[in-house]
């Protein structure tokens, strides 16, 4: 078969795959949860506008720019063009990192959270962190050292079976850029707290535990152990 004839056979194949890439792409389009509690469920810690404008606003514009930016990849793909998708790959990063971190995030809070974990995950925490407090006060410091935008986490290490306390700089999503698996993540970028904190990152922080859903960060632990 000469090249033009081959080049030929993939311009056709490519043609006939365009349509169900389509499909596909448009059937996973990604949405923005719904929450389980009201905007103002959370307050005094966390005040219904900061969630209404966190939830309805940013993460709405973060799982927006996703689609768009898949949108764009799926058509690189088809294309084989490559420079386009190392060139979307950024955009891929902060808009996928975004809705990821996000959708853990309102499952991590709780109208009826705070309080302290208990079973696996109090052992868990004891064992690698010598205490509930222990693990409060070094989280607590992590995230408040963010320069500029990121996330503090409790993150489960696979390899090791441990419990690890790191920061991500942006959305930069924690299994996505370290390899831990996600159990509990404290937003600080500014939108997460400016409107009722102000410019005082560390008392939003130390509110954020009267609002933690122990319950969701234990199913995590057990899923990621599986
Ligand atoms: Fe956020």
């Amino acid at each position: 078969m000469s090249m033009l004839s081959r080049l030929g056979q993939v311009r056709r194949c490519a043609a006939t795959l365009t349509p169900v890439l389509g499909t596909v792409a448009a059937r996973w389009k990604h949405s923005l949860p719904d929450l389980t509690y009201d905007y103002g469920a959370l307050e005094p810690h966390i005040n219904a506008e900061i969630m209404q404008l966190h939830h309805s606003k940013h993460h709405a514009t973060y799982v927006n720019n996703l689609n768009v930016t898949e949108e764009k990849y799926q058509e690189a793909l088809a294309k084989g063009d490559v420079t386009a998708q190392v060139s979307l790959q950024p955009a891929l990063r902060f808009n996928g990192g975004g809705h990821i971190n996000h959708t853990i995030f309102w499952t991590n809070l709780s109208p009826n959270g705070g309080g302290e974990p208990q079973g696996e995950l109090a052992a868990a925490i004891n064992r690698d962190f010598g205490s509930f407090q222990a693990l409060k006060d070094k989280m607590s410091a992590a995230t408040v050292a963010v320069q500029g935008s990121g996330w503090g986490w409790l993150g489960f290490d696979r390899e090791s079976g441990k419990l690890r306390i790191t920061a991500c700089p942006n959305q930069d999503p924690l299994q996505g850029t370290t390899g831990l698996v996600p159990l509990l993540g404290i937003d600080v970028w500014e939108h997460a707290y400016y409107l009722q904190y102000k410019n005082v990152r560390p008392d939003y922080v130390k509110a954020i535990w009267n609002v933690i859903n122990w319950e969701n960060v234990s199913e995590r632990l057990q899923a990621a152990k599986k």
